[in-house]
């Protein structure tokens, strides 16, 4: 079958030719029809797990997707051949990924039935963006009336973050670059601004909350300022000292998402029934994906990229 692979940590992905995997007891054989591209994705494949996990190569990329049940392992109930499903397929080893024609999941991780006419291709973007911006929204303590700053609102978890808080009541400062500014106030931003015209603590003052999508350790800190005292401040990227927000009478951390099928359910129904609008930004054919994922890593994406089996 065709996928896209590393050959070793930190390799450029390619497309390689690899066997078809076999679903073992417990596993689930898909035939994908999309999948969901995600940063986690390449940080994966240059090796951000190595030490932690077991992994194999080719290293088939990819943990969101969208396909049809081919086959079952021994002892499989939640799922028989013919059923459509999305979920996430992160499992170890690392690198039976979804950026192929075919990948196996154990039945136990998130993997939901795909709701009778639902786009595989939203389907495929939804799961890691989808369950992240739910988890972060929940974690804001409280929710309704306050002012939160939003640092990476553009990219595919940002935008679907912008939607959901403001719907449970938030005044969402959204970051952008100039043009962005009225996708981001029809998403549901109050107020969007500029993070390419100096440092937000310049512009933003007193907010209840920041959750930051993209700052590193010193990018985090330095937008800690804008905060009130006794706020919360969330990262998706690991980069908050706790000790940090301590001294600082904040409140949050470190952000990890955790998915159920239930919950991967409760999101297809907020799509279907138009309260969720997933932002895919590009389709791209799998074989034409591996040239694609060349460009810059961290910067550049406008909602979801979803390749297209
Ligand atoms: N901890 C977890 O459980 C978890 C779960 C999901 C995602 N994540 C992580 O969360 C991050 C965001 O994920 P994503 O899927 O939303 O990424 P994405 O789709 O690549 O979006 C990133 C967005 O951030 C913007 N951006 C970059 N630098 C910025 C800056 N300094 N200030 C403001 N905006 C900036 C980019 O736009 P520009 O073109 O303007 O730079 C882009 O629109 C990734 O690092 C991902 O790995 C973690």
């Amino acid at each position: 079958m065709r996928a896209i692979a590393v050959h070793e940590f930190g390799g450029q992905p390619v497309l390689v030719d690899v066997p078809k995997p076999v679903p073992g007891p417990g596993g689930v054989l898909v035939r994908l029809a999309a999948a969901g591209v995600n940063p986690f994705d390449r940080k994966v494949a240059d090796g951000m797990m190595d030490g932690s996990m077991r992994h194999v190569f080719p290293l088939v990329l990819g943990i969101d997707g969208a396909g049809v049940v081919e086959e079952v392992g021994e002892g499989v109930t939640r799922f028989a051949p013919g059923d459509e499903v999305f979920g996430t397929f992160f499992q170890e080893p690392a690198g039976i990924g979804t950026y192929a024609e075919y990948a196996t999941v154990p039945e136990t991780n998130p993997l939901a039935l795909l709701p009778a006419g639902f786009d595989p291709v939203v389907a495929a973007a939804l799961p890691t963006a989808g369950l992240t911006a739910v988890q972060l929204v929940e974690a804001l303590e409280p929710r309704a009336g306050i002012t939160l700053l939003l640092v990476g609102a553009t990219g595919g978890v940002g935008q679907l973050v912008v939607q959901l808080a403001a719907a449970a009541g938030a005044q969402v400062v959204a970051t952008g670059r100039p043009g962005d500014a009225e996708m981001l106030l029809s998403l549901g931003a109050a107020e969007v601004v500029d993070h390419t015209a100096g440092p937000l603590t310049s512009r933003v003052h007193g907010v209840d909350a920041v959750i930051d999508l993209v700052g590193d350790g010193p990018g985090f800190a330095a937008n800690l300022p804008a905060v009130r005292l006794g706020g919360q401040a969330l990262t998706t990227t690991f980069a908050a000292d706790p000790a940090v927000l301590t001294s600082r009478g904040l409140r949050g951390g470190n952000f990890e998402v955790r998915g159920t099928a239930e919950a991967l359910s409760r999101l297809a129904e907020s799509v279907s029934d138009g309260r969720l609008n997933v932002p895919v930004e590009h389709r791209l054919p799998l074989a034409e994906a591996a040239a694609e994922l060349v460009r810059p890593r961290s910067t550049g994406a406008r909602g979801k990229t979803v390749l297209v089996v």
